[in-house]
């Protein structure tokens, strides 16, 4: 498995006034959107290319196109909701999977609760996204579910993610790379990831 942390000075910018408390829901979505299509940038970095023959005003050329193989963006609700669009920007024609999930508050272990992928999702390359990935419980869930499916290429974008969260997943599915904004420093007594930016789910959606 190999971790790709952003080094860029804009995701680094971004995630600044992200973590900021004192930002407000409306900034916190638009930027969770855009460091979620500058990741994107990142995890697509090998979709691979063909050709096809074009005449630009000065000449034909054979130029790199898309090969079109299959993608899809998977979010884990709800917070994963929030990285959807950046992500279609960038893959128009990628479908979209929903998994929901809600961790136990005690244990903060995951239970799955919704699980609507498309037809063919066997076929597709993968990419779950949620923005945070702390104890890992959530994304191991998540990838077990793609795989139960049948899955087989499956990548993980989050916007910050603990050490505690990647062993978990190295242990679980060393085969998933993961594409994240930055890598924090710990986890404290109830789970959430230090500095981090808090709970995702409710500053997306202003529940708190
Ligand atoms: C958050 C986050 C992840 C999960 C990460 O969701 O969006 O899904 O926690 O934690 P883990 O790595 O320890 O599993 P949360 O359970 O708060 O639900 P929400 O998206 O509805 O806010
Ligand atoms: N989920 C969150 O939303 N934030 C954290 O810091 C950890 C899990």
């Amino acid at each position: 498995m190999s971790v790709h942390v952003m080094n860029h000075p804009l995701v680094a910018h971004k995630m600044t006034i992200l973590r900021d408390k004192n930002t407000s829901v409306k900034d916190f979505r638009e930027l969770v959107s855009e460091i979620g299509m500058l990741i994107t940038y990142e995890a697509t970095r090998d979709l691979p290319l063909t050709t096809k023959t074009i005449e630009t005003p000065i000449c034909e050329m054979n130029a790199p196109t898309l090969k079109g193989k299959k993608f899809a963006v998977v979010p884990i609700l709800r917070a994963g909701l929030g990285l959807v669009d950046g992500v279609l920007r960038m893959v128009p024609s990628a479908r979209v999977g929903h998994i929901g999930m809600f961790r136990d508050e005690e244990t903060l272990e995951p239970h799955v609760y919704f699980c609507k992928m498309p037809k063919d999702i066997a076929d597709r390359d993968i990419l779950i996204v949620d923005p945070m990935l702390a104890t890992g419980g959530s994304a191991v869930a998540a990838v077990d579910e793609m795989k139960k499916r049948g899955c087989k290429h499956i990548k993980l974008m989050v916007l910050l993610a603990a050490p505690e969260g990647i062993q978990r997943m190295q242990e679980a599915h060393p085969d998933v790379d993961i594409f994240c904004g930055a890598l924090d420093d710990h986890l404290n007594e109830k789970g959430y990831i230090v500095p981090g930016l808090g709970d995702a789910g409710d500053r997306i959606f202003g529940t708190k």
